[in-house]
């Protein structure tokens, strides 16, 4: 196929650098936003008076045409054209004529990728907001179910003090409530067109930008036609937020990996998200936890590509930035496919209550409730705290917990003490009493459920 840009140049490219230059390969999945974004310019240039009504008339429903006929499968990407953008100029032209070769006025295609991308993230975005909406909608599901279930939770991967289970699961949920922010934030920073930036200094047409912006659901146009074409903050402040995201995702697959080891069993995941070995007949594998974990350092690395290609870039458009597709692409497919497991794994996972009932009883986690005791009866908490530390200490020695410890022991340490300890370092008391706002409480958990079920709505 002949470059559009042929008349310049005396040879033809080679063809190992035609394909090394070529993006057809992954800007191809932006066809509709490249439609709908010429369609949108066409019905500017008419309104303006830059194109004849009939030229753009024949224009559009050239595009459409061709909209159609990708999406039936009747007509195949090029893969011998540069770009997504010359394809479908070029099948225009071939479909329509002269009309078509007109549809390029007053635009060039670095304010159109600039446009496509945008588009095309914003519809993404959604989806991945979609998503993350209905993880958090099973990680509270699973909370209220698991509020009453008493557990440890850790500092330092040591026992630390009793929680509700759904309490923990919260802390995820609050994580992915931000998440969903930080997408809906970038995007509002996003919608803004930058078509009629043209190849950077704007152009001497009469255009309408604000009508193409309006055409297209954006908030207004960008306001400097170098940034306009050179600005790809988007691509790096939603796969910064994918970033995140992921890192949520892949701290509490490491969770669920400890889990549901037989160190620990407090979970067991289902069959429908477990493998085997090919080997060890007893292996149940939690495989998706761990890909998505995996798969976290691949968004990072997307991140990484995106910042670097970007930091030495002198304005305006440079070829570098073609590079902006692969690596934003690639970070919003793996958030959506790690998304789509993750949610019904957690929704199918059974939380063993005895298990962590269990692990709660030892690792002397109501150590704290015990100091809080004699601080509660007037005594210093750091004197309080020091006690109980040796009581602890004599604890271990004796192979004993501090609800077995015997009063008269106790009472050596402090008079303070007396038979109702028992009751107040009980794990249910301990849990229960846990009232203080975002507290561990089952009370509490039902306040967070109740609060992010609200936030969700909104
Ligand atoms: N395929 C190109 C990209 O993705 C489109 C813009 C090309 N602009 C140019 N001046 N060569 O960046």
């Amino acid at each position: 196929m002949e470059k559009m840009w042929a008349g310049r140049f005396q040879k033809t490219l080679d063809k190992k650098a035609d394909d090394f230059n070529s993006s057809i390969r992954f800007d191809c999945r932006m066809y509709a936003q490249d439609i709908k974004g010429s369609i949108a310019h066409a019905k500017m240039l008419a309104k303006q008076g830059i194109l004849s009504c009939a030229d753009v008339e024949l224009i559009i429903g050239g595009l459409e045409g061709i909209l159609q006929d990708i999406q039936t499968g009747k007509l195949l990407f090029d893969e011998n054209a540069e770009d997504i953008h010359m394809f479908v100029e070029a099948e225009l032209t071939k479909r329509i004529g002269d009309a078509g070769k007109r549809l390029h006025t007053a635009r060039s295609r670095n304010d159109q990728v600039a446009l496509d991308i945008r588009l095309y993230l914003r519809d993404k975005a959604e989806e991945v907001v979609a998503l993350t909406e209905n993880l958090v909608a099973v990680v509270v599901d699973k909370a209220e179910e698991t509020a009453d279930v008493i557990a440890p939770a850790y500092t330092h991967l040591q026992r630390a003090q009793p929680i509700s289970f759904g309490h923990q699961l919260m802390a995820y949920a609050m994580m992915f409530l931000r998440d969903i922010g930080r997408i809906r934030d970038a995007v509002k920073r996003m919608n803004y067109s930058p078509l009629g930036s043209c190849a950077l200094a704007g152009t001497t047409y009469p255009t309408d930008r604000n009508y193409v912006a309006e055409l297209l659901g954006f908030d207004g146009v960008t306001k400097n036609s170098i940034d306009g074409v050179s600005d790809r903050d988007f691509c790096v402040e939603l796969t910064s937020a994918f970033s995140i995201l992921m890192m949520h995702l892949s701290r509490f697959s490491e969770e669920i990996i400890l889990w549901s080891s037989w160190e620990f069993k407090f979970v067991e995941l289902d069959d429908a998200y477990t493998t085997g070995s090919s080997i060890m007949p007893q292996k149940k594998n939690s495989d998706m936890a761990e890909l998505v974990r995996g798969k976290t350092g691949r968004v990072y690395g997307d991140l990484t590509a995106l910042l670097t290609m970007l930091k030495g870039l002198p304005l305006a458009y440079n070829k570098d930035m073609q590079e902006d597709k692969e690596a934003t692409f690639d970070a919003l497919d793996t958030v959506i496919l790690c998304l789509e497991v993750f949610a019904p794994m957690v929704a199918t996972m059974k939380v063993y209550a005895e298990n962590t009932y269990k692990a709660a009883q030892k690792g002397f986690i109501n150590a704290t409730d015990l100091a809080d005791y004699l601080a509660k009866k007037g005594m210093p908490f750091r004197t309080a705290y020091k006690i109980v530390g040796e009581i602890v200490a004599e604890c271990i020695q004796k192979d004993c917990v501090l609800d077995t410890y015997p009063l008269e022991d106790y009472q050596k340490h402090s008079e303070l003490f007396e038979q109702d300890l028992y009751k107040e370092i009980a794990l249910e008391t301990c849990v229960e009493k846990r009232n203080s706002e975002g507290g561990a409480s089952p009370k509490s958990v039902r306040e967070q459920t109740a609060y992010v079920r609200a936030e969700l709505q909104k």
